[in-house]
């Protein structure tokens, strides 16, 4: 069972409760806790590591990949949507490649990444290739990112609940997070500007515009104009997780991110191709990929070169189009289904929009359902995904109903009949 208190221990700073591979320091600087061999040795202030808690979603998902559980809760993509024979291709292809220091996809590579791969990823910018960094999964690009911009103490905006990798970063990097509201609509931009009013313009603010990680939600084209027009007044740095943008079945959205503007784009190959693959991007002012590269060099020299080129070849052949609508029209049907068998199911006791893009169906409970004890009896009963509270960037104790009463279910990697099912199990343990 899975405790619903468990699963509200989202540990943002200064709790150190969830990092309990650090020593734990005391005012006066001795150390009660244990670290391979360096207990007597305490630093001077909060590591990057203290800094963060422990990813609730993480353990959370480990409860529920049990076998007979549905689970709606990890964010997967389906694999199965991938053409074998063109991963092989791809695999071949890069394993072919030769350069003046024998293949290409065995030798060390340049920091920035693969010129064939910064082409295409820049092409589909329309920015010029060295304006590119490629790396290992966004993800990296966020925590380059962070450190290359924040210096502890600075703010960072963003849209609450949130992508918890996201706050990770920002808060190794020593941010402050502020949570604002947001709604259908992505993050509400008059919070923005009442927190700006109020004295505090933060250093950046996040924005995943298009299906937003958890909540779906597409940014509208008014509130996009206005994050623009405050963050260029204020000289706010808006940084642009692009991770779904590819996976947008309804009608075209305009990026926040435009060439040589003061806006940060990081994109990922995850969610279209394999995130196994780990390979994503970033482009911003040239000041911040200065400091991305030097950061990098320092992570990890260079994101894997065989990947890069698998990856170069595949978004670069003539098939990807064909292969993003394949997987557009797959998810489409899926949230559909699922979206249907809920209100089928449950009537007016859930509230549901079907999305037009991304992985993610945002619940919310009408009937004051509380989503944490939701879980638990929907595991018993097979079935899982992940309650609101767990994307909280607040502490413990400042809940708000919503953080109860909504829950993200993802329906990318599971067939109709499956998730059918799963709203159907939901059903039978709606009430305890
Ligand atoms: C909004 C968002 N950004 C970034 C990432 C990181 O993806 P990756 O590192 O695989 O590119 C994820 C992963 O789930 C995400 O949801």
């Amino acid at each position: 069972m899975i405790s619903p208190h468990g699963l509200s221990a989202v540990a943002p700073p200064p709790d150190r409760s969830g990092t309990n591979f650090r020593p734990e320091r005391q005012t006066t600087g001795s150390v009660t806790g244990s670290i391979t061999g360096s207990a007597d040795r305490p630093t001077t202030g909060p590591t990057a590591a203290d800094r963060i808690g422990s990813s609730v979603i993480r353990d959370l998902l480990a409860l529920t990949e049990r076998p007979g559980v549905i689970s709606l809760a990890g964010g997967l993509p389906d694999l199965d949507l991938l053409d074998p024979e063109r991963i092989r291709a791809a695999a071949d292809h890069a394993a072919s490649v030769s350069g003046a220091h024998g293949p290409v996809a065995l030798q060390y590579g340049p920091t920035a990444g693969l010129a064939t791969l910064r082409e295409v990823v820049a092409d589909r910018l329309g920015v010029d290739a060295d304006e590119v960094v490629i790396t290992t999964g966004s993800q990296q690009g966020l925590d380059l990112m962070a450190r290359s911009v924040i210096a502890p103490g600075d703010e960072v905006a963003l849209q609450e609940p949130a992508y918890l990798g996201a706050v990770q970063a920002f808060r190794a990097a020593g941010a402050t997070v502020v949570g604002l509201p947001g709604d259908d609509r992505g993050l509400d931009v008059d919070a923005l500007s009442a927190l700006i009013a109020a004295g505090t313009a933060p250093r950046a603010v996040y924005v995943v515009a298009d299906h937003h990680n958890p909540t779906g939600a597409v940014m509208s084209p008014g509130r996009r104009v206005r994050l623009r027009e405050l963050a260029d007044a204020h000289g706010i740095l808006v940084i642009e997780d692009a991770a779904y943008r590819d996976l947008r079945w309804g009608p075209p959205t305009r990026p926040l991110f435009a060439p040589r503007s003061p806006v940060v784009h990081v994109g990922s190959a995850s969610k279209v191709l394999a995130p196994g693959l780990r390979v994503g991007w970033m482009t911003g002012p040239t000041d911040v990929i200065d400091a991305v590269l030097r950061l990098k060099q320092a992570a990890d020299l260079h994101t894997p070169t065989w990947n890069q080129l698998m990856v170069a070849h595949l978004l670069g052949d003539g098939h990807h189009p064909r292969h993003l609508e394949r997987i557009r029209t797959a998810y489409r049907s899926r949230a559909v289904a699922l979206a249907d068998e809920l209100t089928t199911r449950l009537g007016d006791a859930v509230e549901v929009t079907v999305p037009d893009g991304g992985m993610f169906l945002w619940m919310t409970t009408r009937d004051g359902t509380d989503t944490d004890g939701l879980l638990d009896r929907a595991i018993e009963a097979g079935v899982a995904f992940v309650p609101g509270s767990a994307f909280r960037t607040r502490p413990p104790g400042s809940d708000t109903e919503a953080d109860h009463t909504t829950a993200r279910l993802a329906f990318a990697s599971r067939p109709e009949e499956q998730l059918r099912a799963a709203a159907r199990r939901l059903a039978e343990v709606w009430r305890p």
